[in-house]
């Protein structure tokens, strides 16, 4: 049958113009379905697993799976065995990236307790992650629950020590359609890894090569929140990082290309010699939960945090009068790693001499103590899973 031109034309047009659907009050909450799986991994392998988990290898037994269609809302929610998803390969996903995700760890106490840290503040930049990428809202106490669920049922595979559960939530647009629009279905799952310490010894200082030649964000973009593109659009720059012999690669604003903004997979923060410390604004950056709990702690012991743009020459020159005395990294997966030496095209230099300095582990020490539960948590950052 033959389509007029005016008739393709409102086809391919009116799903772009369908309102984002947002159904879901921020404080609705649904029954999860509690479905064990049939066949768990048997205890002595689990155990082998645990032995030396890596990072983002191997998973537990379970995930917690919410679905979303614009005539139910969100509906279905279950915790199930760990499986494959069956995916159309003309599911919206697969070609047009409408794609989120979130990362959070669970810690086991001493006392064998195990705690969140805080997956409120997880859930909500998930729902602003979705608001900018035109995905339906979860609400936050469904994305808490999800965690929490998943956390319960797997909690044997949470490591001891200095291990633990590193949490994936993430959203996929599941709609069978090719066309660039808002799906008009979604996967909300979450899945779990148990990690190791990520620095077997203590956290070492990493190199981070300056990328001259490709940006992570723009002022209107997608920099500031988790959608899986930005990570994808950092991979032939964080090759390049590997090329010229660093850990990781730092970004540059797309502008002037030379404020610094962050790294592949996390935020930056200087340290100056009045003790006083600075980290790039917020805007086309992630904002990092680990980012936000430094400045909090840092303030609570009166040190002077400044959220400023910050230019590599400056660090540069910072760097060699000696007025900069330690720069870091910090993320949910390492969560503080020391900079000690920045390579780019124009030469390199190093940080603190190239070691671990005393402000960046201070801070670790103490944030580490809260999220294991071994020092009093001020800010009422835990949430303790029963
Ligand atoms: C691009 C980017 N920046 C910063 C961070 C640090 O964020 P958070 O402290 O919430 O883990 C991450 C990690 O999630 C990241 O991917």
């Amino acid at each position: 049958m033959a389509v007029s031109f005016e008739q393709a034309r409102r086809d391919r047009l009116a799903p772009e113009i369908a309102p984002v659907p947002t159904a879901g009050s921020k404080a609705m909450s649904l029954k999860f379905e509690i479905h064990p799986a049939t066949n768990p991994t048997p205890e002595k392998e689990r155990a082998a697993k645990l032995a030396d988990p890596g990072f983002g290898r191997i998973f537990t037994d379970h995930m917690a799976v919410v679905r979303y269609n614009r005539a139910k809302g969100w509906h279905d929610a279950c915790v199930e065995a760990r499986a494959h998803f069956p995916l159309d390969p003309a599911a919206a996903v697969v070609h047009y990236a409408q794609e989120i995700f979130e990362g959070l760890k669970a810690y086991k106490r001493d006392d064998g307790g195990v705690n969140l840290f805080r997956p409120d503040a997880n859930a909500r930049r998930f729902r602003s992650s979705a608001e900018r990428m035109a995905m339906a809202l979860l609400p936050e106490p469904v994305f808490i629950e999800a965690v929490e669920q998943l956390v319960r049922i797997d909690r044997a595979w949470i490591p001891g020590g200095e291990g633990s559960l590193y949490l994936r939530p993430f959203m996929i647009a599941s709609e069978v359609f090719l066309g660039v629009k808002p799906s008009a279905e979604y996967i909300f799952a979450v899945i779990a890894s148990p990690v190791g310490s990520y620095f077997k010894g203590g956290p070492a200082p990493v190199s981070i090569w300056v990328s001259e030649n490709y940006t992570r964000a723009a002022i209107g973009g997608t920099g500031a929140v988790k959608c899986g593109g930005n990570y994808a659009a950092s991979l032939r720059a964080q090759a390049e990082a590997i090329d010229h012999g660093c850990d990781q690669v730092v970004f540059l604003d797309a502008v002037e290309r030379r404020y610094i903004e962050e790294l592949g997979g996390m935020n930056v923060f200087f340290v100056f010699d009045d003790d006083s410390l600075l980290t790039p604004p917020l805007g086309t950056i992630l904002p990092g939960i680990t980012r936000d709990s430094i400045i909090a702690l840092a303030k609570d012991s009166g040190t002077r945090v400044r959220e400023e743009a910050y230019t590599i020459d400056q660090w540069r020159a910072d760097a060699a009068s000696g007025k900069l005395k330690e720069a870091f990294a910090c993320g949910t997966a390492a969560v503080i790693s020391p900079i000690g030496k920045v390579c780019s095209a124009s030469g390199d230099f190093l940080v603190s001499g190239g070691a671990a300095g005393p402000v960046a582990m201070g801070l670790r020490k103490k944030l580490v103590d809260i999220q294991y539960g071994r020092a009093a948590d001020p800010h009422n950052w835990i949430r303790k899973v029963q």
